[in-house]
């Protein structure tokens, strides 16, 4: 099925050895990284980033959760890979509402993940590997146990620290409804009444996603000054990057009217209301934040990168977040909700390229995250994730993979009531959207859980891991030369060899009904079936690189094949 390009890997430790020396950060590596093609050319453009949920990568001290010092351990299994960097989710102290997207400190490492120490280590380590490091951010909302929010909880109304969020007088006689239909993300209303610190029952404050994540006011000049601290906190001692959560979000209409449908904002958990979301005020802000990261790479030429979790309506809008003087990247969702189907992906492949480029930027492609069902489950089969995950490697711009979509792993739907955590199971009552099921600590190793996730004699894993993931272990995957792994490692490799997989240009082939062709540049030829019975192959002769075993002249169902055609 693939024509290796990519030496092999260094021996697997012995049976019986502790997965954490599977691979360690001292252990030879087999590739030194080829010199960019274009070295003016800012890394990020083309750059493909791993995102790491920390709490379920890999755990160093046998609580049973995923933490700083485990992802040290497994840096080399990245750099193996073939990633140019890391996304690391929150880190941060928070009371884990929403798993550190209620960040109670913006300075600090939660102890449950390691230390400031750590982290130190950590991104010494990843500058040895030449791996980027990228923090995600939280600025639309902190956790009700931040300092600010327990202080305009005890303040007075109208005070300077109740300015700091959104706190309103309820509607009704005494005040007792909230102060407009705002729905919440994650269900129920989007506002939570207090009680005043004389015990009278008081104002109301925003929250758009839990109560537990009081919005902050961006209206108030504090705000932007401390998160602006917060961003050299972390330059300051050499990350390259941003993650920006919510990044459509921040501002509100200054009236805080009610929204025109709020049945349509409960019912599809995007960001719809549009007095809640995508206000242009937010164009400024990421304005000033890429000036802070100019100024850092005119210090030391390392280019920083920001990237905009930026849920808008459509690949247009999503465009005005990533012009020259804003975010140098926004995750593409629309490629993300593509259900499988050749048309659909089209369509949105099509629009992504002629919106996003014509900013200059180019397009960040995502199929799974650490908030969607994983592609095998989604797409109906592992076969068909594996030929998206083909597919999204070869479009022009860059891309974020998902820890475990490189080792196979489906969602895990089966979970019992009980151990869900999702603050959306506990406040809607029902199990749609979840997303325990993409977040079950990875197995790395052995035939049983934890499958090398935590030492020997560790607590249970923070979510109890299927017997299916024996099948999926890092150690199995790097001993099958037809796994997953093998192709998301190929498909790497030949991004940085052949320079018409860099940013590019993308030329569509016209293909039988459920196929998509296209070119890259002078000479690679891109093909997927998404029907279910083989089409001709577009080409003739062998492919270089394919998703599941591909004859000559026949393009197999579910599956993705490139190409090198000299004329095309
Ligand atoms: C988007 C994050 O990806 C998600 O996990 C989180 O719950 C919300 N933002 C709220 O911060």
């Amino acid at each position: 099925m693939i024509t290796s390009v990519v030496p092999a890997d260094p021996p697997r430790p012995a049976e019986g050895l502790p997965a954490s020396a599977v691979l360690t950060v001292d252990a030879p590596l087999p590739e030194e990284r080829p010199a960019p093609a274009a070295p003016d050319v800012p890394w990020w453009r083309d750059a493909v980033i791993y995102q790491v949920y920390v709490r379920s990568f890999q755990d160093s001290d046998g609580d049973g959760i995923g933490d700083l010092p485990g992802v040290r351990a497994r840096l080399p299994y990245l750099k193996r890979l073939g990633v140019d960097g890391v996304w690391l989710n929150p880190f941060y102290p928070s009371p884990q509402h929403d798993h550190g997207y209620d960040v109670a400190d913006y300075k600090g490492v939660d102890p449950m993940f390691g230390t400031l120490e750590d982290f130190d280590l950590l991104v010494e380590d990843c500058r040895k590997l030449g791996l980027r490091l990228v923090l995600d951010t939280v600025p639309n909302h902190c956790s009700a146990e931040h300092p600010w929010f327990l202080e305009a909880l005890a303040a007075a109304p109208g005070s300077t620290s109740r300015a700091r969020f959104h706190f309103a007088d309820g509607r009704g006689a005494d005040g007792e409804l909230p102060p407009n239909n705002w729905r919440a993300m994650f269900g129920g209303p989007a506002w939570s009444r207090i009680t005043e610190p004389d015990g009278t029952p008081g104002q109301w404050y925003l929250h758009m996603f839990t109560p537990e994540q009081p919005d902050l006011n961006w209206r108030n000049p504090e705000v932007p000054v401390e998160f602006e601290k917060v961003l050299r906190f972390w330059l300051d001692r050499g990350v390259d990057g941003f993650r920006i959560d919510v990044a459509a979000g921040l501002f509100k209409h200054p009236e805080l009217p009610d929204s025109p449908d709020p049945e349509a904002d409960e019912r599809t958990r995007d960001s719809v209301n549009p007095l809640a979301w995508n206000q242009p005020e937010v164009h400024e802000v990421w304005r000033s934040w890429r000036a802070i990261c100019e100024e850092y790479t005119a210090l030391d030429g390392r280019q920083r990168l920001l990237v905009g979790e930026a849920s808008v309506p459509t690949p247009a809008e999503q465009a005005k977040y990533v012009r020259g003087d804003e975010l140098h990247q926004a995750f593409f969702f629309h490629l993300l909700h593509a259900p499988w189907d050749a048309e659909h992906f089209h369509q949105v492949i099509d629009a992504a390229v002629r919106d996003i480029t014509a900013t200059g930027s180019t397009v960040t492609w995502v199929l799974n995250n650490h908030d969607q069902v994983r592609t095998t489950t989604r797409f109906g089969s592992p076969e068909r994730a594996r030929a998206a995950a083909l597919l999204m490697l070869s479009l022009p711009g860059a891309a974020y993979l998902y820890q475990g979509e490189e080792l196979g792993l489906p969602e895990v739907d089966d979970l019992p009531d009980e151990v869900i955590t999702d603050p959306i199971f506990h406040r809607t009552g029902n199990r749609k959207g979840i997303r325990d099921g993409c977040r079950v600590p990875l197995p790395w190793a052995g035939t049983e859980a934890p499958y090398g996730f935590g030492p020997e004699g560790s607590a249970p894993t923070w979510l109890p891991q299927p017997a299916s993931f024996a099948r999926h272990t890092a150690e199995r995957a790097l001993a099958d030369h037809t796994s997953p792994y093998h192709l998301y490692r190929e498909a790497l490799h030949l991004r940085r060899l052949l320079p018409q997989l860099g940013e590019g240009t993308l030329r569509w082939i016209e293909t039988p009904p459920n196929v998509l062709a296209f070119a890259r540049g002078d000479g690679l030829l891109v093909a997927t079936n998404f029907g279910t019975v083989p089409a001709p192959a577009p080409v003739t002769g062998q492919p270089l690189l394919s998703s599941g075993p591909c004859p000559a002249g026949v393009l197999p169902p579910a599956t993705t094949a490139w190409w090198i055609q000299p004329r095309l």
